[in-house]
């Protein structure tokens, strides 16, 4: 709230973890500026209009509230408009940021900025453009003020690099982990810690920047995760299927309430579905439990040179070895890979330190993957091997779907909270 220098401008971002008080924080400023110098103008803005509408326009609601103002009395707010004012004239106006040029002809006082990561550093560059309201002759030790709030960048970018890197001395980074916003319930924090991975939880709960070299897609795993796991015939056997030829690629898991055990996979190559079916019936040929089949959402496709689905084939096989307590449990369709990755994160090590992924050392390609597969440097994607690269290293023809195939079952039954 309180500016530690003289400029004529202040600029500060608040970057938080989820619940940190981000929003809180930013609207009770804009809040306290229109109070504090009458006739200011102020814009709220985000990337979308119903992020800023929903999130930061309630937020002022809520200040105007419990300070005691009335509605009607001490401000209004007009929808057409999507403006507020207040009874000594100051106003904030709500807006996006989809077209940035409607906003070039504003004088401002403040500008703020709701979920910063989202937006693009031309249009923080536009709003520095606009701070130039004429003085009021009543406003004493009066400083434009840009401030947003935000998540940290998923990989470091433009606020990174204009806060943390090289700031001017009029710049300021406020770094806000949820772990020190003491207004929220209890246990809120214990529970994100056991509910993420340790990145995720860098990233999202102590609103820290994660480095962005290239790093391993699974980070937590370690030798803790691999033991020797017993199959057991009477216990529900999960086959989590990626289906690609070359190398077709599945897993057998046993599963609990909370916990993933990878007891085996299937990974051959050049082959088709039915022949990895027949080769998990001649391991699997009596087994008493029920068979559930899990994996890749796009299997269920039909495609037009083959009569039936992936699924289907399967069940069909199953069928006809015998097997009637059979289960297919897919998602209608799937989700992004990051959803896949943080669920399977959060598995192998929370961020409190908990293992709920096991794996036998059978399972060579899945731990070779967990070892090997990384993210292509400087950015999100990961780094799926070429044509051209599988070419000279043979080897690297295994990495990735061993991982798809392990991660469908983990993010099917433990879907990241929030
Ligand atoms: N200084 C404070 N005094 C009282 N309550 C506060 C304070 N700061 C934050 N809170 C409360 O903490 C909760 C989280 O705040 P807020 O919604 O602003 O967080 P956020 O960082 O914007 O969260 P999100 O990541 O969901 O956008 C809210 O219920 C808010 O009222
Ligand atoms: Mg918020």
């Amino acid at each position: 709230m309180e500016i530690p220098h003289k400029y004529s401008l202040d600029v500060a971002v608040y970057q938080g973890g989820f619940g940190s008080g981000k929003t809180f924080c930013g609207s009770l400023l804009g809040v306290l500026l229109c109070l504090k110098y009458p006739q200011i103008k102020g814009l709220v803005g985000a990337q979308t209009y119903p992020l800023v509408r929903d999130t930061t326009l309630s937020a002022y609601f809520e200040h105007l509230n419990a300070l005691g103002f009335d509605e009607g009395k001490d401000w209004g707010f007009s929808k057409s408009e999507r403006l507020l004012r207040f009874k000594n004239g100051s106003e904030v106006m709500f807006r996006h940021f989809d077209e940035p040029d409607k906003l070039k002809s504003l004088n401002l006082g403040f500008a703020q900025i709701e979920e910063m990561s989202d937006v693009p550093k031309s249009v923080f560059n536009m709003l520095l453009g606009r701070l130039r309201q004429s003085i009021q002759p009543c406003w004493h030790n009066f400083q434009y003020r840009l401030f947003g709030h935000t998540n940290p960048e998923e990989r470091k970018g433009w606020i990174y690099d204009t806060f943390a890197r090289n700031p001017p001395p009029n710049y300021r980074l406020i770094i806000a982990p949820t772990t020190e916003n003491i207004f929220l319930p209890k246990g809120f924090v214990d529970e994100l810690r056991k509910s993420y991975d340790e990145d995720y939880f860098t990233q999202n709960v102590l609103g820290q920047w994660l480095d962005s070299d290239d790093s391993l897609v699974v980070k937590g795993f370690s030798d803790s995760n691999v033991r020797n796991l017993d199959y057991d015939e009477h216990l529900d056997l999960h086959l989590s299927c990626d289906f690609n030829v070359d190398p077709m690629s599945w897993v057998v898991a046993h599963k609990t309430e909370s916990k993933v055990f990878f007891i085996d996979e299937i990974v051959l190559e050049n082959t088709t579905t039915a022949r990895a079916m027949d080769e998990f019936l001649t391991r699997y040929p009596r087994h008493k439990g029920r068979i559930v089949i899990n994996g890749d959402a796009s299997g269920d496709n039909r495609s037009c040179t083959s009569e039936f689905t992936n699924y289907s084939l399967m069940l069909r096989k199953l069928a006809l070895h015998g097997y009637s307590n059979v289960d297919v449990e897919i998602r209608p369709f799937n989700p992004p890979i990051k959803n896949r990755v943080i669920a399977f994160n959060t598995l192998i090590r929370s961020a409190d330190g908990e293992l709920r992924i096991f794996i036998d050392p059978k399972c060579e390609k899945l731990i070779y993957n967990l070892k090997n597969l990384k993210y292509r440097s400087g950015s999100s994607q990961i780094d799926i091997p070429t044509y051209h690269q599988i070419r000279k290293n043979r080897e690297l023809k295994f990495l990735s779907h061993p991982f798809d195939a392990a991660s469908y079952l983990v993010e099917f039954y433990f879907p990241l909270a929030i």
